[in-house]
């Protein structure tokens, strides 16, 4: 037997040396360094120092939409075109109390639009859809391809985690970015989402780009850059795709953490619910209907969330993963509040702070292997722009573990404040802008 290995077309550090001096790279050594990374042959090292020089130097449209298709080729396509109805997906790129998936799922398919929702686990200060459906007794996230099918045909909506064969090239070098400071280049970002919805094989696709201290994307020009960059990809690749960009300098709704959430999720699909998760549900819904070439207006959207129809959907949906719908979720043991220092109005309560402060109180994870703790997270009692007075509770904490009290509060310190009576908070806006 032979066992020398077959010459290689490319050599990596060649690679690594165009891109560091700022020249194209050719397809062919895309195809290639993807196409070895994912073998073993370009070492984690060498992807590393390539990742790198694509944060400082960027890459052209032409060799991010070759990226992606070259992740996209290292693993398996899931085809959709044997249902009876159309599909649509959405993605956000993460923010800090964001359940909207979960009542969005539901509440599309009962316009008879198939909703094939992969998704992922929080790691760092957002949170992740599968962790939080998981605090329902009994719901499974692993599913066969088959069992995804069959689940879109019969009750219309499916969140399940993402296969391990779809953009394997994207689960190493998403891992390797995670730990040499490169997640923030946007031509990676963009490839390693968008690698995975095309692969996922949804017709049409709603990028929900999260802008503010919560999100990956801090201002307005950067976020704009990146949603335009995503909708092209997904355009040139066949899906229809829409992006909004949407405020996360606050968090959304009233909680941040797994059970807290899925309980916000059900207030909102028994027609209440606080206002802007509802109204962002609402808009992304709408979004996904034309999306899908059923336009359906506002009003009737928000009927389908007030008339039960939505929630008759999530119940069967829960259930058919092997979830209780009707179990009671979990609840912390412990809880600690931070409260009001004075009389006025909260000017502030940034997303970040919220977040980590979540993460640290046991809601999310360091390390990809970490647990979660279902019931642990913040409940918010103001929202900026409401009036408060001195010694009202703001927030509650809420964990299994005490001892994570301090540094949770810590981060927290800094995190809101309280302007004086009559200060004019003004309202933030929900929806920054729409890129098509
Ligand atoms: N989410 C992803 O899937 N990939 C990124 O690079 C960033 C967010």
């Amino acid at each position: 037997m032979n066992d020398t290995p077959a010459a290689e077309p490319f050599d990596a550090v060649d690679v690594i040396r165009t891109k560091r001096d700022r020249h194209r790279l050719s397809d062919a050594q895309i195809d290639w360094v993807i196409d070895a990374y994912t073998r073993g042959v370009v070492a984690e090292e060498q992807m590393s120092a390539l990742a790198m020089a694509v944060l400082l130097n960027g890459m052209s449209r032409g060799e991010i939409a070759r990226w992606t298709r070259a992740m996209i080729d290292s693993g398996e396509r899931m085809d959709f075109s044997g249902l009876s109805r159309p599909t649509a997906d959405k993605h956000s790129t993460g923010g800090v109390g964001d359940k909207i998936t979960l009542p969005l799922a539901p509440l599309v398919a009962t316009f008879g639009v198939a909703v094939p929702q992969l998704s992922g686990r929080g790691l760092g200060h957002t949170g992740g859809t599968l962790d939080k459906l998981e605090s329902i007794a009994g719901w499974r996230a692993a599913l066969s391809n088959d069992e995804v099918m069959a689940q879109l045909d019969d009750v219309g909506a499916v969140i399940c985690a993402a296969g391990g064969g779809l953009a394997p090239a994207d689960k190493k070098l998403y891992a390797l970015r995670d730990v040499t400071g490169t997640v923030e280049a946007i031509p990676l970002i963009a490839s390693s989402i968008m690698s995975k919805k095309i692969a996922e094989g949804t017709g049409a696709l709603v990028l929900d780009v999260k802008v503010g201290s919560g999100a990956f994307m801090k201002d307005l020009d950067q976020a704009r850059e990146l949603a335009r960059t995503m909708v092209d990809l997904g355009t040139d690749a066949g899906v229809r795709t829409v992006a909004l960009l949407t405020d996360m300098e606050v968090p959304l709704g009233l909680t941040a953490g797994n059970a807290l959430e899925v309980r916000e999720t059900l207030e909102v699909l028994e027609g209440a619910g606080p206002r802007d998760v509802v109204d962002l549900t609402v808009a992304l819904a709408v979004e996904m209907l034309a999306a899908a070439d059923r336009a359906v207006g506002q009003d009737e959207v928000r009927l389908a969330l007030a008339d039960g129809r939505a929630m008759d959907t999530w119940r069967r949906m829960i259930a058919a993963q092997g979830g209780d719908p009707d179990a009671p979720l979990p609840v912390a043991r412990e809880t600690d509040h931070v409260v009001a220092d004075r009389t006025g109005v909260l000017a502030e309560l940034d997303a970040y702070a919220v977040g980590v402060a979540a993460w640290r109180l046991g809601a999310g994870r360091t390390r990809r292997e970490d647990p979660v703790q279902a019931g642990a997270g913040i409940e918010i009692h103001a929202k900026p722009g409401d009036q408060v007075v001195a010694g009202q509770r703001l927030l509650t904490l809420h964990t299994e573990t005490p001892e994570r009290f301090a540094r949770a509060r810590e981060v927290l310190e800094g995190g809101w404040s309280v302007a004086p009576v009559g200060t004019d908070v003004p309202a933030r806006p929900l929806v920054l802008d729409r890129i098509h």
